[in-house]
């Protein structure tokens, strides 16, 4: 972005420094053996010159400690390569406590974002810099790949799945979103902005009307609309297991295996409630599948989310946005 010319992005995450330092080694590696090659090629093509169109070339019966070295060199340089990349593919893809969360849909073609406080926007967003963020996100129709280049990470939005990466951004300034898996006609449209601002001016953005509550309290909103209530009672006396201080725990399962309560088992608890039922539950439970769409999937996930009671009910859903965003005013003083 700031020069004409440039080979690769801005570096503009923790991560990127990572990515490109293995980068430019495999870079360094494979342009260091073909230089040699190339060169060793024109010299023995020189050296070994014949007019002689009837000469015949020395019998060669092999060498083992040449075939040693070219086998146990390359073996060592990939087992370098394979670790460090291994370390650099778990930080990509382990992120950090206390991330700062964000939803995201994307769809023919357009990303959408949703942040917990109830605000979103189409094609650009907001996050403050010097602080963890985790996009979660899915397609509503098909395969893209939400892709940040500054921050050097990407993954694949998958319809019926949710995907997530992280990044920490550490430069104020504009950079690229993009799509980078043709999904139609207007694939290379599919672009937008992340803003990442200083927690100061991020706070001023946030609070600047949101309206329509936080994303907790619509899911609040959609779970009496749609009923849910009159069978997940919060005592568990309903037709359907409590979901207070459910997630982030196990539950046993009627075939006998056991789930991980995670926004994925949520997500497909609302569309295909028949796949996995609770032990000592009816599979009662009516498909949802066509009646919300990821949006209002994702609100009904950050309400159930909400609903541990070491954070005060569906008021922590508030919260849940509250101290994430405090907390990089704290860390830059
Ligand atoms: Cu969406 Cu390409």
């Amino acid at each position: 972005m700031s020069s004409l010319f440039q080979i690769i992005p801005e570096q503009a995450s923790t991560l990127a420094p990572q990515v490109d330092q293995l980068y430019w080694f495999i870079i360094g590696v494979t342009a260091f053996f073909g230089i040699l090659v190339s060169i060793v090629v024109v010299y023995f093509a020189v050296k070994y010159r014949t007019n002689d169109p009837l000469a015949v070339g020395a019998p060669i019966t092999g060498s083992i400690p040449l075939e040693l070295a070219w086998s146990i060199i390359p073996f060592l340089i990939s087992v370098v390569i394979f670790a460090w990349a291994s370390q650099v593919f778990f930080n990509l893809y382990r992120p950090p406590d206390q991330t700062l969360e964000i939803y995201a849909t994307g769809k023919r073609w357009m990303w959408k974002f949703q942040h917990l406080d109830g605000k979103a926007e189409i094609n650009e967003l907001h996050v403050p810099v010097g602080r963890p963020v985790k996009v979660t996100f899915t397609s509503e129709d098909v395969l893209h790949s939400l892709y940040f280049p500054s921050f050097r990470t990407k993954a694949d939005a998958i319809p019926g799945r949710y995907s997530s990466l992280w990044f920490d951004a550490t430069k104020v300034g504009s950079y690229h979103i993009f799509c980078a898996e043709y999904c139609g006609t207007r694939h290379s449209g599919m672009i937008g902005t992340v803003h990442v601002m200083e927690p100061a001016d991020y706070q001023a953005w946030l609070s600047g009307g949101g309206g329509g509550g936080t994303l907790a309290q619509r899911g609040e909103r959609l779970f009496s609309d749609l009923a849910c209530n009159t069978c997940h009672v919060g005592d568990g006396s309903g037709r359907g297991p409590s979901l207070h201080n459910k997630f982030g725990t196990q539950e046993q399962l009627a075939n006998g295996s056991v789930v991980n309560i995670d926004e994925s088992y949520v997500r497909e608890s609302i569309l295909r409630p028949q796949m996995k039922v609770v032990a000592g539950f009816q599979p009662l439970m009516p498909t949802f599948q066509g009646l919300v769409n990821e949006e209002s999937v994702m609100a009904l996930v950050e309400y159930v989310k909400s609903l541990q009671s070491s954070r005060g009910g569906t008021e922590a859903a508030a919260n849940t946005a509250a101290p994430a965003a405090a907390a990089p005013a704290q860390e830059h003083r």
